[in-house]
């Protein structure tokens, strides 16, 4: 069994999410989302969540390509995730491309950037609605 890991936020969830959930679950069997907390993105990233952390997870919850939701609560605990759910690869869009590669040489699990969607992104979502 292949244990795939992708993180997020996952806010008003979209297209380009379930493009990027859907090509992360093909990379083996099992997929974990870790979903940033609210204190997270709001601590680390200063980023307003609109839905609150239990229903984006909910949401992903209810996707047939995500097998298990975790919390993410601040930028350290990725190695530790990855040796406790016994991850195989490590799955994130390319906007972060590079930013994980630290990851290969630190865990067994291998380092996957994903293209992004084009054209669509809660940012964008948020200001065209004036959120
Ligand atoms: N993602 C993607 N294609 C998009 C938007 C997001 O593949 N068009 C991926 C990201 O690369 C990331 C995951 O989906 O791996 C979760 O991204 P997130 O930051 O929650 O979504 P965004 O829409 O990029 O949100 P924001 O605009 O707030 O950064």
């Amino acid at each position: 069994m292949k244990r795939i890991i992708t993180y997020g936020t996952f806010d008003l969830l979209h297209y380009g999410h379930i493009n990027l959930l859907k090509r992360a679950k093909e990379q083996g069997d099992y997929l974990i989302v870790a979903l940033s907390s609210d204190e997270f993105n709001w601590d680390e990233k200063q980023k307003k969540c609109y839905f609150s952390y239990d229903k984006r997870k909910q949401l992903l919850e209810s996707i047939r390509f995500v097998d298990l939701v975790i919390p993410e609560n601040n930028w350290e605990q990725k190695e530790q995730d990855i040796v406790e759910y016994h991850i195989d690869t490590f799955v994130m869009g390319d906007d972060w491309r590079g930013k994980f590669d630290f990851i290969r040489e630190r865990t067994s699990a291998d380092v996957l950037y994903l293209p992004r969607t084009p054209e669509i992104s809660t940012t964008q979502i948020k200001r065209d609605l004036k959120l």
